[in-house]
């Protein structure tokens, strides 16, 4: 059965351009409620670690070094079948390619700084969201 939660993160350009708000309207008018939320900026170190999983690919350092660029906003959502629903919502890595009406169509500026992240399975939501909060900080 699906989990009822996933982990995003508002990318450091959503955050530059002044997205944020917006951002959130999408995510609360979607059905989804805000169970952590933080703003801070990743670590070199912690946005390798983020990504280890694509560190092979001829990106990654591209990547991290994006990730670290500026502010981010850490959010655990909930909803029913709340992976797939939220990529959905996020629409495709290209934002070329993204559904319109989607963040990314709406907010992302290029495939690399693209708007925000969405975990891709229950397992990977699961270790985001412990990665950036701590037991108390979830609701
Ligand atoms: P995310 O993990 O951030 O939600 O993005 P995603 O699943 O849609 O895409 P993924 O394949 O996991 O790639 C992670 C992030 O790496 C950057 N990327 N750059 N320059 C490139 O060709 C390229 N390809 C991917 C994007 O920021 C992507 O979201
Ligand atoms: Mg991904």
């Amino acid at each position: 059965m699906a989990g009822k939660r996933t982990f995003t993160m508002i990318k450091p350009d959503g955050v530059a351009n002044g997205h944020i708000g917006a951002i959130l309207e999408k995510i609360n008018g979607a059905g989804f409620t805000i169970k952590a939320m933080k703003y801070t900026r990743l670590s070199t170190e912690d946005a390798k670690s983020f990504y280890a999983i694509h560190k092979e690919r001829p990106f990654y350092g591209e990547l991290v070094e994006y990730m670290t660029s500026g502010p981010i906003v850490a959010a655990i959502l909930e909803k029913d079948n709340a992976v797939e629903d939220f990529r959905t919502l996020i629409g495709a890595t290209n934002p070329k390619e993204a559904a319109p009406g989607t963040i990314r169509a709406l907010y992302a500026e290029s495939i690399a700084a693209n708007a925000v992240h969405g975990s891709d399975s229950d397992e990977n939501a699961a270790i985001e969201g412990a990665f950036h909060f701590s037991g108390r900080e979830i609701f």
